[in-house]
């Protein structure tokens, strides 16, 4: 029974670099230049009405970009804006659930946009799934702001009726970070569309944050880790108290406890970063799961075999004597940050003690984000 592990897509509504989910409240004095498809170019002029910048907005009304408006020439910078909201309409998760685009197609499409995380989802698409996993499992960071979750909905869609798909929800699908005007109800949105795709995919929490689903005779347990801290700007988390009660319990149940494999999916990282070739571990601040021990300390206690997670961008697995093996997962867009490679955990359930194995899935090597406009 083949097991794939997928964590941090960062699906996004068009794929694109994070940078432009800022969102700019003010309307006014901006005029409309051109449009294309609900995608507007706008220009604003200073006090003595010069020239002064132009933005691209999409049909949500966010703004992708923001120029200098040019005094001369300005017919060339609104034709490379064009340009950028042809491009970002292609990769649209729309888009991409209309027309799955063929092998040749993606490649093509990856030339001129290369970190695009919708596209690279969609290699991820052609070049697992054909393995045929009996279960697929994401640990979080599903979308990078809460929009694009149609993608996994359409294309993991056997995996769904089979309720054979396993989520649980990391600090981007859950968090707004950001202060500023409206960041409580981009955050009451943002909640609100997470809890919606959880339960089209039948992945909602029980009462306590946490769920139990069963495969044949293999327990899974799924913890929510995005508490937020208090602390602004930190993507740190924690599981509740009610949600380690809730595994306590668990722990006691006799068909759990004489479950074939149990396993405990959650978003953040129970073990501190090992050290990367050379240097010292990656910096942790802002981070980590808080009561790490407390839930390493439950999770061992269950008896849970395998603790999958991811978060980290980092790939590895460490088996502590006495203690679950844990499996962190790289992000399957963007890779693995200490090795710089693109792959996937894969691990054969129906062996007493499964090993994980890597799948690489293409031969790119992960590539930073770089802005591309
Ligand atoms: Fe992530
Ligand atoms: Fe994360």
């Amino acid at each position: 029974m083949l097991l794939l592990h997928l964590s941090d897509l960062h699906l996004t509504r068009y794929g694109e670099p994070r940078k432009w989910t800022q969102l700019e409240g003010e309307q006014e004095n901006w005029a409309l230049l051109h449009s294309w498809h609900g995608w507007r170019i706008e220009g604003i002029r200073d006090r003595k009405g010069r020239p002064d910048r132009l933005r691209l907005v999409d049909p949500a009304g966010i703004v992708h970009t923001t120029k200098k408006w040019p005094t001369r020439k300005e017919d060339k910078l609104i034709a490379a804006l064009l340009s950028v909201a042809m491009k970002r309409q292609a990769t649209s998760s729309e888009e991409l659930i209309r027309t799955q685009p063929t092998r040749d197609d993606l490649s093509s499409l990856l030339r001129i946009d290369p970190n695009n995380t919708n596209l690279r989802f969609l290699q991820l698409v052609h070049d697992v799934l054909p393995l045929n996993p009996a279960i697929v499992v994401i640990t979080g960071d599903i979308t990078d702001n809460g929009l694009g979750y149609g993608l996994v909905k359409h294309y993991l869609q056997p995996w769904i009726e089979k309720k054979r798909l396993m989520v649980v929800p990391g600090n981007h699908d859950t968090y707004e970070m950001f202060p500023g005007k409206g960041r409580k109800a981009r955050l009451e949105a943002k909640l609100e569309r997470y809890q919606g795709f959880a339960e089209a995919v039948d992945m909602a929490p029980e009462k306590s944050g946490a769920y139990l689903r069963w495969v044949d005779d293999i327990a899974f347990v799924g913890l929510s880790s995005c508490k937020p801290p208090l602390t602004p700007l930190s993507a740190s988390g924690e599981v509740s108290s009610v949600q380690l009660k809730y595994l306590r319990e668990l722990s006691q149940d006799s068909a759990f406890k004489s479950a074939r494999q149990r396993v405990c999916l959650m978003h953040h990282h129970v073990l501190r970063m090992p050290l990367e070739f050379g240097k010292r571990g990656p910096i942790e601040v802002g981070l980590r799961l808080r009561n790490a021990k407390e839930v390493m300390s439950a999770c061992t206690n269950a008896q849970i075999d395998l603790i999958l997670h991811g978060h980290r961008h980092h790939g590895y697995l460490v088996k502590l004597p006495g203690h679950p093996m844990v499996v962190s997962s790289p992000s399957s867009t963007w890779g693995c940050q200490s090795t710089e490679l693109r792959y996937v955990w894969t691990m054969d359930l129906s062996q007493r003690v499964p090993f994980p194995e890597i799948h690489r899935f293409t031969m790119d090597q992960a590539s930073p984000l770089t802005e591309d406009y």
